[in-house]
C-alpha cells in the first residue's frame, strides 16, 4: 500500500488531531503518501483531497476540533454514492482509508470495505458509546471539561444553598454523566440506561437537606430530559432553590487531555500499521490498556453495557 487517505466524520472530538498527526507522520515514516479528506464523507464524494506532509500537521497535537473538519453526509448510506467515492479515491491512486469517527461513521467504512476498498476505523466521539472499545477518543477530555464546570458550580451552589441540574451530552449513553458525576461527587446522576424515578430524586434531596447538605449537584444526561424542566419540577417539589446549566457543545471542544493525545497517537499508528500489512475492515480500540483491532462487523455487533455497579457506587459515595 503506497497512498492512503484519512478523514474525520460525525461529531468532532478532542484527540482527533492527535490521531491525524500520528497517521500522517507514521505513514510518511513507512514511505507512504497521505491525503487528508475534508468534511468527512462529503469530501470523499467530492474528491476533496489534499496531500499532508509532516509540516501540515505541525502544532495540532494540543488543539481540539479537527483540522480536516467534520460533517454529516446522509447520502453516504447509498451504494451508488459509496461506489462513486471509491472511484474518486482510485482517481487519486489512493488504496486505503482511515476513518476517525463514531459508530455511524464506521458504517461508512464498513460499506467501503464491503465494496473491496480497504478501510480502517478509529473511534472518535466524546460519548464513549462504542461497545468493543473501553474508551473512545475525546471522552476523557469531555469528562474533564464537565468536571471543571461542576467544580465551579459547586462553589456558587454551596454559597447560596442551591441545587443545580447540570445537563451533559449523551443521548443514548450515560458514560459522560457517570464518569464526570462520580469525579465531581454529584449527589444524583441521571442517565438514559437507568429508569427515571423522580420521587427518589425528590426524596434524596430532601434527605440531604435534613442531614445538613443544603446544596447539591444533579448531573443529567441529555437523553433523559431537559435541565430547565427538571429544575422547575424539583424546585416545586422540594421547595429548594434550583438552577440549571446546559454545558452543550463546549464539551466537544478544548485542548485534548494527556490521555486523549496518547489514545489518538497510539490508535493512529495502529491504523496505519494495519493498512501497511494489507488489512482491511478493522476497527481499532483499547481494551484493558492494550491497543487492539477487531473486525468491523464483529466489533459493531457488540452491545454497550452500562456500568451499573459504578453507578450504584457513585450514589453511595455522595451520601
Ligand atoms: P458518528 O460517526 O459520530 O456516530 P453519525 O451517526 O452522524 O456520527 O454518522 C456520521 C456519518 O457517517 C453520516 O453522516 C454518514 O455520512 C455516515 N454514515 C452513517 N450511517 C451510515 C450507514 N449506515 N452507511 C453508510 N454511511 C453511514
Ligand atoms: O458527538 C456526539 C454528540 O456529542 C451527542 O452527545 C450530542 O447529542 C450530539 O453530538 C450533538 O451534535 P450536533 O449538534 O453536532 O448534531
Amino acid at each position: 500500500m503506497k497512498n492512503i487517505a484519512v478523514l474525520t466524520s460525525g461529531g468532532d472530538a478532542p484527540g482527533m488531531n492527535a490521531a491525524i498527526r500520528a497517521v500522517v507522520r507514521y505513514a510518511l515514516n513507512l514511505d507512504m503518501k497521505v491525503y487528508g479528506v475534508e468534511r468527512g464523507y462529503t469530501g470523499l464524494v467530492e474528491g476533496n483531497f489534499k496531500e499532508l506532509k509532516a509540516r501540515s500537521v505541525s502544532n495540532i497535537l494540543q488543539r481540539g476540533g479537527t483540522i480536516l473538519k467534520s460533517a454529516r453526509c446522509p447520502e453516504f448510506v447509498k451504494k451508488t454514492v459509496q461506489l462513486a467515492a471509491i472511484e474518486k479515491l482510485k482517481e487519486h491512486n489512493i488504496d486505503g482509508l482511515i476513518v476517525i469517527g463514531g459508530d455511524g461513521s464506521f458504517m461508512g467504512a464498513k460499506a467501503l470495505s464491503g465494496h473491496g476498498f480497504p478501510a480502517i476505523g478509529i473511534p472518535g466521539t466524546i460519548d464513549n458509546d462504542i461497545a468493543y472499545t473501553d474508551y473512545t477518543l475525546g471522552f476523557d477530555t469531555a469528562c474533564n471539561t464537565v468536571l471543571e464546570a461542576i467544580n465551579k458550580l459547586r462553589d456558587t451552589m454551596e454559597s447560596h444553598d442551591r441545587v443545580v441540574i447540570v445537563e451533559v451530552m449523551g443521548r443514548h449513553c450515560g458514560d459522560i454523566a457517570l464518569h464526570a458525576g462520580l469525579g465531581g461527587g454529584a449527589e444524583i446522576i441521571l442517565v438514559p440506561e437507568m429508569p427515571l424515578n423522580m420521587n427518589s430524586v425528590f426524596k434524596k434531596l430532601k434527605q440531604n437537606k435534613e442531614k445538613g447538605k443544603l446544596s447539591g449537584i444533579v448531573v443529567l444526561a441529555e437523553g433523559v430530559g431537559c435541565a430547565d424542566e427538571f429544575a422547575k419540577e424539583i424546585e416545586a417539589k422540594t421547595k429548594m432553590s434550583v438552577r440549571s446549566t446546559v454545558l452543550g457543545h463546549m464539551q466537544r471542544g478544548g485542548s485534548p487531555s494527556s490521555r486523549d493525545r496518547y489514545l489518538g497517537t497510539s490508535m493512529g499508528i495502529h491504523a496505519v500499521r494495519l493498512l501497511s500489512q494489507g488489512k482491511s475492515s478493522r476497527i481499532v480500540g483499547i481494551k484493558n490498556e492494550r491497543i487492539f483491532d477487531v473486525d468491523i462487523v464483529q466489533g459493531l455487533s457488540i452491545k454497550k453495557k452500562f456500568n451499573k455497579d459504578l453507578y450504584k457506587m457513585a450514589a453511595i459515595m455522595s451520601t
